[in-house]
């Protein structure tokens, strides 16, 4: 490609709305080269936001305000990034989910809107009093913050087999005022939740993409989300066979296990339930993919 093929950069003394539009221009470039139809005039605006650290409503009042040298430079590398594939929540280091804003790193899967199923799943089975939340591979912690935001009463305890996932979580529940209701150890599944201890709901967003098919994700899932959130090893299910053979220890006679799944792993980790002596109740995503099982010590409530 010629040079001059290129969109321009961000200038130092460009106003906003034109630095706006050159990002655009750059990240659809940058799009339409990886044959991705897909517009980028959100994700420009989003990422001028965040590195000019502005709101919404800053934009608005002042588009003729000029940027600086070091802000276009910013700018400029952040619409290439974006372009060429580093998802959003990579640049602006935090991804939304349940309507809350949570810190999102390297060590940190990036929270997908499909996993609020998990959160209603388990908030419409937890009364409004004092109930205990147990999140295996936490990551961001998005799964057991969202429940607690609902649910004042309600403490939690996310585990996860990554120390830097942990801290990240650590940190959203601060962020969110949480921290008072929220614990987190490092733990391989339940290694080192203490015998005894007693859930009324384990939730949990396993690793469960089968290994060889990892190499086939797209680009923006395989090379930017952690190894350690994605792998479920040969057959997707490695993560969940401990998870679910061992439920029923850690859960109240009447408690639940809630755990997402791939689109089509329904029968196999229902399969795993059933063994386990769990009843099963599955949901679907507004897709209509079966996206959540829940298993049941007892008959469903
Ligand atoms: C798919 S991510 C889900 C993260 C978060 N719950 C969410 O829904 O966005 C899976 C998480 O499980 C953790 N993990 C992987 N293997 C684990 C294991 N054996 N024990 C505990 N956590 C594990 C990963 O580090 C990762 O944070």
């Amino acid at each position: 490609m010629q040079a001059d093929d290129l969109p321009a950069a961000v200038r130092s003394g460009d106003t906003i709305a034109v630095a706006l539009r050159k990002m655009r221009l750059i990240i659809n470039h940058g799009l339409a080269a990886r044959a991705v139809d897909q517009d980028g005039g959100l994700d420009a605006r989003l990422l001028l936001l965040h590195g000019m650290k502005l709101s919404h409503a800053d934009l608005i009042a002042t588009p003729s305000h000029a940027v600086s040298g070091l802000e276009a430079e910013t700018l400029t590398g952040m619409a290439r990034l974006r372009g060429a594939g580093t998802p959003l929540a990579r640049l602006t280091g935090e991804a939304e989910f349940w309507s809350l804003p949570f810190y999102v790193t390297d060590d940190t899967l990036v929270p997908r809107p499909d996993s609020e199923l998990v959160v209603e799943a388990a908030l419409s089975r937890i009364g409004r009093g004092m109930t205990r939340v147990l999140d295996v591979g936490t990551g961001t912690g998005c799964l057991p913050l969202a429940i607690l935001s609902e649910r004042p009463q309600a403490r939690a305890l996310g585990v996860d087999i990554s120390h830097g996932a942990l801290a990240v979580a650590d940190r959203n529940a601060r962020r969110h005022g949480l921290a008072d209701r929220f614990a987190t150890c490092l733990s391989d599944v339940y290694g080192a939740v203490q015998d005894g201890d007693l859930f009324d709901v384990i939730v949990s967003n396993p690793p469960y993409i089968e290994t060889k098919v990892i190499e086939g994700l797209d680009s923006e899932v395989r090379d930017h989300d952690p190894r350690l959130a994605l792998d479920g090893g040969r057959d997707g299910l490695e993560v969940y066979r401990p998870l679910i053979a061992n439920a029923a220890q850690f859960l109240h006679p009447a408690g639940n296990l809630i755990v997402e799944i791939g689109y089509d792993q329904a029968s196999s980790v229902g399969a795993l339930m059933a063994e386990a002596g769990l009843g099963t109740t599955l949901l679907h995503d507004l897709a209509g993919h079966p996206r959540v099982l829940i298993g049941h010590k007892s008959d469903p409530i």
